[in-house]
């Protein structure tokens, strides 16, 4: 059995990688073994590992050359802020660990970032603007490195308008488990040839191949934006309000849904205040354009319909401290309902479907007498209910509560997971809510990427 203190492998990686960027020893590798999951769900993990800093993809091919040959497992690990517990090691082995190739460069006339794996999201919004150019998705924690949001295919909040991560991606490099290196796409807005083998690596979760680079689609930018929290009585007229808009032809950047109780506590941990002191149920729509007249007409359009539809007296932000502050309590509501919950779930369904899956959810509830906090990415369908802890439930209810969440979803045509992936976490339920033909796809496709099960063993598949 490999271990992470056999001196021999200790010693290879240090010649590839110079002997500073190896790390290991109880107490040194700590900072390297956790991400954002909640502790109830998150996997122990193991400690006997060495962590390795590549800074260039021939020294990620060459630990990985490595570990192929000593079939010795290898963690990618990001920026640690996955839901799921993608990034922690569960078993002895190598954590891959990027954050040294953290380049970012602009072609400008090609609007393309060429982005390596460990930049940030951060990194790659600045060097963007410094190019006077945009990157429209905000695919979540601004820390989240570049090569794990491409590999979870990371979402966020304006995904209703730009879409998710795989939409911008347009070409990627990427060092294979044997160490031979893959170069697909490129700075191209079109590539039809063959099997789209980087829309598979795309969301891919570490399991078939380690991206170090990608080249990433700019826009111009948007510089007029507008934040609104636009009020409702109930739940039910906040969501049938999304629609409406969708269909007139505005296309905001980001249309958050949120209930009273799950904001306020953020806004409270953040102390801060929720500004609405009206209504239960909430749309956070933010509009953001090229032209500022153009805003404000789309502005005007928009709060007609909501008014139409039964919105009570909206509040419309135009400072950005302003705006970004609405922002902050939306984006902070998951780390400030963290310590009481067991569980968060990124269930997806046709959008129109919203409404009824969330009244689901609330009949699951009642029978269990518990409260399940839901909110969510409503112009995307994709709702995050969270498990919340209760005196005296043992895993079973928990396990039987999110199956329950599961099937619902299902049975609207939906997803269990439309944004935070299997992970290691998924994985039993990806088993029972997904059809066997594809699960034994899937683990083909693994095998042939992947036949020594080195690339993050224990994650998405069993
Ligand atoms: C959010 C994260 C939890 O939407 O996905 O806040
Ligand atoms: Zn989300």
């Amino acid at each position: 059995m490999w271990s992470s203190i056999d001196k021999t492998v200790v010693e290879e990686l240090s010649s590839i990688v110079g002997e500073d960027q190896v790390v290991f020893g109880v107490g040194r590798v700590e900072g390297y073994l956790l991400d954002e999951t909640p502790l109830p769900i998150r996997p122990e993990p193991c400690r006997d590992v060495v962590v390795v800093k590549p800074a260039s993809t021939e020294e990620v091919s060459a630990i990985l050359r490595l570990a192929y040959r000593s079939k010795i497992p290898v963690f990618p690990r990001g920026g640690g802020t996955g839901l799921v517990g993608g990034c922690i090691p569960t078993r002895s082995g190598i954590i891959l660990c990027l954050e040294r190739m953290n380049k970012v460069t602009v072609d400008v006339d090609n609007m393309m970032a060429e982005a390596e794996a460990g930049a940030t999201l951060h990194d790659l919004i600045e060097a963007a603007d410094r190019s006077d150019l945009f990157f429209p998705p905000h695919p979540g924690d601004e820390y989240a490195q570049i090569g794990g949001l491409i590999a979870c295919n990371a979402g966020g909040a304006r995904a209703v308008r730009t879409g998710v991560m795989r939409n911008y991606v347009r070409g990627i490099e990427a060092v294979l488990p044997t160490g031979d290196v893959l170069r697909l796409g490129g700075k191209l807005i079109k590539d039809n040839t063959g099997y789209d083998l980087m829309q598979l690596i795309i969301g891919s979760e570490g399991t078939l191949a380690i991206i170090t680079k990608a080249f990433i689609r700019l826009y111009p930018k948007l510089p007029f934006s507008i934040t609104m929290i636009i009020p409702f009585d109930s739940r039910s007229a906040a969501l049938k309000t999304v629609p409406r808009i969708l269909r007139t032809g505005i296309m905001p950047l980001a249309v958050e849904y949120v209930e009273r109780i799950p904001i306020e506590v953020s806004a409270a941990r953040l102390g801060l205040e929720w500004p609405c002191k009206e209504g239960e149920a909430f749309l956070i729509i933010i509009l953001a354009e090229q032209d500022e007249e153009y805003l404000y007409r789309v502005c005007e359009k928009l709060l007609d319909v909501c008014v139409e539809s039964g919105s009570l007296e909206p509040l419309v932000a135009e400072r950005r401290d302003e705006q970004d502050r609405i922002l902050r309590i939306r984006s902070e509501i998951y780390t400030a309902l963290k310590p009481s919950m067991v569980d968060i779930l990124d269930v997806t369904v046709p959008p129109a479907s919203i409404g009824l899956l969330m009244d689901k959810i609330d009949e699951i509830s009642r029978s269990y007498n518990t409260y399940l906090p839901a909110y969510g990415h409503a112009g995307d369908g994709n709702i995050h209910v969270h498990i919340m802890r209760e005196e005296g439930w043992d895993t079973a209810i928990y396990d039987e509560i999110r199956d329950k969440v599961y099937s619902v979803t299902l049975e609207l045509g939906g997803v269990i997971t439309g944004e935070h992936g299997i992970g290691f976490v998924r994985r039993r339920s990806l088993l029972r809510f997904s059809h066997p033909i594809y699960i034994d796809l899937m683990k083909k496709v693994k095998q042939i990427f992947d036949p020594n099960n080195i690339l993050n063993p224990d994650k998405l598949l069993p």
